[in-house]
C-alpha cells in the first residue's frame, strides 16, 4: 500500500556514508537493486560524510566496501553502472556550510522535473535532531516534491527522547514522509510468521496460553562490536536490540490476527500487545531483567578481547552487550505465559530463533515414560542462519515397550535454488517506491519504549555495576534467575 504518489526520487541522500551500516547494509542492498534493474536511470546518490575525501577517495572506499560484503558477487561492469550514480559531499553534521554545500549538489540542472529527495539517516540518533534543523534552516525539506526521511533504530534513546524527535519530525515533514525503519521487519522470515501463524488452520487453534507453557525469543550474535563502540556504548543491548528488533519480533508472535492485511491493520494488532505487556514494577526490575557484558574469551575457538578492550569504549564502561528478560502479556490469548527474549554479542553462535516449548499432556499414558520426563513439544521457528520450521513431537520408540521418542518434522524456508533476499534490499525499495507498510508507526516506538524504560531507569541507578560472560559462552547463568519455572532453559540449538 503506497501512501504517497509512486514518483520515485531523484536524490538519495545517505548520512553517515561512510559508516558501518551504510558499507555493510545499505551500499550491498543498493547494488542488488542496481543489479535487479530496479534503480530509475535518473536515480542519483549522494554520499554525505565527514571524512576530507574527494570523489575518488570515496569510490575506492565504496568498492572496497562492496567487495568486502559482496565476495565472489562482485562484478565489475555492475560496479561501474552503480557507482556512476554516486557523488560525494564532504561535511560535518553540524555545520551550516556542509548543508549549503548539499543543496548546491541537489540544485544541480540535470535532465527531466523529477525534485524528490530521500533522507537516509545511518547516524547516531543523538544526531538526528541536528540534521533535520539543518535541512530545515538550509530550506532542503521546503523544495517541490515529495520528500522522504529515513529515520534508523533506536528511534530515540527513551520513551521521552522518542516523543521529542517525533515532534521535530513533525514540524518539517508529515508522516506519510517518515520512514522509521527496523530492518527485522524486512526479513524474509520475519514476514513469514505472518504466513506460518495466519495461513496455517492447524496452527491457530493451539497458538494460546491453553496448550504454550512459554515462548523464547532470542538474537544471538556471535560478533562483537567492531568499530561502532562511538554508537553502541552510548546504547548498550537494549536499546540496540530490545526495544526495536525483539519487541518486534514478540508483537508478531503474540498479536491476532488482522482484519485485512494492511500496514495499519497490522500495526494495530501490534500496538494492542503492546499495550497488553504487564508493566514492570520498578522494584521488581531484577526479577524480570538481567544484564551483562562480555569479558575476553574464544568465539569459535579463536580469542577475542573483552567489551572493555574494543577500540572506542570508554573506560570502565557498564554498557550491556548481553539482556535476557521476562515479559507478560495480560490478554485472554496470553495472560500467565512468560515471553523469555534474550539478545547478546559474543555469544557462542549466531542464531535468531523462536521456540515456543508447549505444556505437558494432563494424562500419563506411557507409564514408562513418565509425564515430567517426557520432553516437551516445540515449534521453533529459525530465522537465521537457518530459515526453518521445526515441530519436536513424539513418536514411538521402535522396539518392544511402549516408550517414546522425541522426532523432528522439518521444514526448510527457502528451495536451495532461491535466492535470500536481504532485508535492506526489500526496505530500501519501498523507500524508493513510498511504500510505508513495512515500517513503524510511532504509537509502536511510543508503546515499546513504555516496556522498556523502566528497566532503563532502574540499570541508569545501578550503572556502576554489571554482571559479565566470557566471549563465546551464551552469557551469564545469572539470567536463569528471570525462569518461572525449574525446568525452564534456555534453548540454544534447532
Ligand atoms: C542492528 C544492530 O540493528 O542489528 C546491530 O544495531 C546488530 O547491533 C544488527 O548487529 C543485527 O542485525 P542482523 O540482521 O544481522 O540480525
Amino acid at each position: 500500500m503506497s501512501d504517497t504518489p509512486a514518483v520515485g526520487p531523484c536524490y538519495f541522500v545517505i548520512f553517515g556514508a561512510t559508516g558501518n551500516l551504510a558499507s555493510r547494509k545499505l551500499l550491498p542492498a543498493l547494488y542488488h537493486l542496481e543489479a535487479a534493474g530496479r534503480l530509475n536511470e535518473d536515480l542519483r546518490f549522494i554520499a554525505f560524510a565527514r571524512r576530507e575525501w574527494r570523489q575518488d577517495d570515496w569510490l575506492a572506499h565504496m568498492e572496497r566496501a562492496l567487495r568486502e560484503a559482496l565476495g565472489g558477487r562482485f562484478d565489475r561492469g555492475l560496479y561501474d553502472r552503480f557507482a556512476a550514480r554516486f557523488d560525494y559531499v564532504m561535511g560535518d553534521l553540524h555545520d551550516d556550510a556542509a548543508y549549503a554545500r548539499l543543496m548546491e549538489e541537489i540544485s544541480k540542472p540535470r535532465m527531466g522535473s523529477c525534485e524528490n529527495l530521500v533522507f537516509y539517516l545511518a547516524i547516531r540518533p543523538a544526531d538526528f535532531d541536528d540534521v533535520i534543523l539543518h535541512l530545515n534552516q538550509a530550506g532542503i525539506n521546503r523544495q517541490h516534491g515529495r520528500h522522504r526521511i529515513v529515520v534508523e533504530k533506536p528511534f530515540g534513546e527513551d520513551l521521552e527522547s522518542a516523543r521529542l524527535l517525533n515532534v521535530q519530525l513533525h514540524k518539517y515533514f508529515d508522516e506519510d514522509q517518515i520512514y522509521r525503519i527496523d530492518h527485522y521487519l524486512g526479513k524474509e522470515t520475519v514476514q513469514n510468521l505472518l504466513v506460518f501463524r495466519f495461513a496455517n488452520t492447524l496452527v491457530e487453534p493451539i497458538w494460546n496460553r491453553n496448550y504454550i507453557d512459554h515462548v523464547q525469543i532470542t538474537v544471538a550474535e556471535d560478533q562483537g562490536i567492531g568499530d561502532r563502540a562511538g554508537y553502541y556504548d552510548r546504547a548498550g543491548a537494549l536499546r540496540d536490540m530490545v526495544q526495536n528488533h525483539l519487541m518486534q519480533l514478540l508483537t508478531i508472535v503474540a498479536m491476532e490476527p488482522p482484519a485485512v492485511l494492511e500496514a495499519d491493520a497490522l500495526r494495530d494488532e501490534k500496538v494492542k500487545v503492546l499495550r497488553s505487556i504487564r508493566p514492570i514494577p520498578r522494584q521488581a526490575v531484577s526479577s524480570f531483567a538481567f544484564r551483562a557484558q562480555y569479558t575476553a574469551g574464544r568465539v569459535h575457538g579463536e580469542p577475542v578481547p573483552g567489551y572493555q578492550d574494543e577500540p572506542g569504549v570508554a573506560a570502565g564502561s557498564t554498557t550491556e552487550t548481553f539482556v535476557a528478560a521476562k515479559f507478560y502479556i495480560d490478554n485472554w490469548r496470553w495472560r500467565h505465559v512468560p515471553f523469555y527474549l534474550r539478545t547478546g554479542k559474543r555469544l557462542a553462535g549466531q542464531m535468531s530463533l523462536i521456540a515456543l516449548r508447549f505444556k505437558h499432556p494432563p494424562q500419563q499414558l506411557f507409564r514408562e515414560t513418565p509425564i515430567e520426563r517426557l520432553d516437551p513439544n516445540w515449534i521453533l521457528l529459525s530465522m537465521q542462519p537457518s530459515e526453518c520450521m521445526h515441530m519436536e513431537i513424539h513418536a514411538k520408540r521402535p522396539g518392544l515397550g511402549m516408550r517414546t521418542r522425541v522426532v523432528q518434522l522439518n521444514a526448510s524456508y527457502r528451495d536451495p535454488h532461491e535466492k535470500p533476499l536481504e532485508a535492506y534490499e526489500t526496505l530500501l525499495l519501498d523507500v524508493i517506491e513510498g511504500d510505508r507498510s513495512l515500517f513503524i508507526r510511532f504509537d509502536e516506538v511510543e508503546w515499546a519504549w513504555r516496556v522498556v524504560d523502566p528497566i532503563l531507569r532502574h540499570w541508569m541507578q545501578e550503572r556502576d555495576f554489571i554482571h559479565t560472560y566470557p566471549a563465546g559462552s551464551w552469557g551469564s547463568q545469572e539470567a536463569n534467575r528471570l525462569f518461572d519455572s525449574e525446568d525452564h532453559d534456555w534453548r540454544n540449538h534447532l
